[in-house]
């Protein structure tokens, strides 16, 4: 299906954080960033975090995009071509199954990808396991402000979709069950289930508008396919 009108212009606000340097600015503050070689978006959409990383480390990185949609793939290609980046493995693959070998990447993006995804601590686990030892992980996801905010912006359509995303997390955390794929993350839970994992907070963020950001890192082995649950 061919990205909706609401999806292209998520798409070049997207790409106006590679411009505005606000990407640069969250990877700047990850530990060793410029040792990284091999680095995965899961759930790239655009591709613009790969475009930063690119930037940032020169043409040498190995580039990875992992995305459910062929149309956000397709869309990422070309952008990414449209800026000189030939060399990017772009595969449609589920956030929650990566099929990546354990230990693969030393650095792995997931950005406001949570919120879509029905089991949250199956992804964040899937993202832990395909790190190194040693390897960074940077999560962005929708704090419950995020939505708040939107239940008191202009026009019906945010308004409905911000009270069904306030439904469907409360619903979330108490079965499990999404009712409707754009929900709230709670940081807490999250900060739980990495170190659960072993893996160590290196730093967090909070954007005005309740962008939640989690940078970690995967500091045993403990982690990878390990099926905890953060309880
Ligand atoms: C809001 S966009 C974020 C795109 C990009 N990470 C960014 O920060 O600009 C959400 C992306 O997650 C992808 N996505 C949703 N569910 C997914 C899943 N289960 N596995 C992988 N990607 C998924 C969507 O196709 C879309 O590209």
């Amino acid at each position: 299906m061919p990205l909706t009108e609401e999806e292209m212009k998520y798409s070049a606000q997207a790409w106006e954080y590679v411009e505005n340097g606000y990407y640069r600015r969250l990877l700047g503050r990850v530990p060793g960033i410029e040792r990284c070689r091999k680095v995965l978006d899961v759930g790239a959409g655009p591709g613009g975090w790969l475009l930063a990383i690119v930037e940032m480390l020169g043409s040498g990185v190995e580039i990875s995009a992992a995305d459910i949609s062929d149309d956000w793939l397709l869309l990422a290609g070309e952008k990414l071509k449209s800026r000189g980046v030939e060399k990017a493995g772009l595969s449609r693959m589920d956030a929650q199954s990566l099929a990546f070998e354990d230990n693969s990447f030393d650095l792995a993006i997931s950005s406001l990808v949570l919120p879509y995804v029905p089991d949250e601590p199956k992804a964040v686990r899937e993202m832990i396991r395909v790190l190194v030892k040693g390897g960074k992980g940077l999560l962005l996801f929708h704090e419950p402000y995020f939505y708040l905010r939107r239940l008191f912006k202009k026009g019906l359509k945010i308004r409905l979709s911000a009270a069904a995303s306030m439904v469907s997390s409360v619903v979330y955390i108490f079965t499990g069950r999404k009712i409707y794929r754009r929900t709230f993350q709670s940081r807490q839970l999250i900060e739980r289930l990495l170190k659960a994992n072993g893996c160590r907070i290196v730093y967090s963020d909070r954007s005005k508008a309740g962008i939640g950001v989690l940078c970690f890192s995967k500091d045993s082995f403990l982690a990878a396919g390990a099926g905890h649950r953060a309880s």
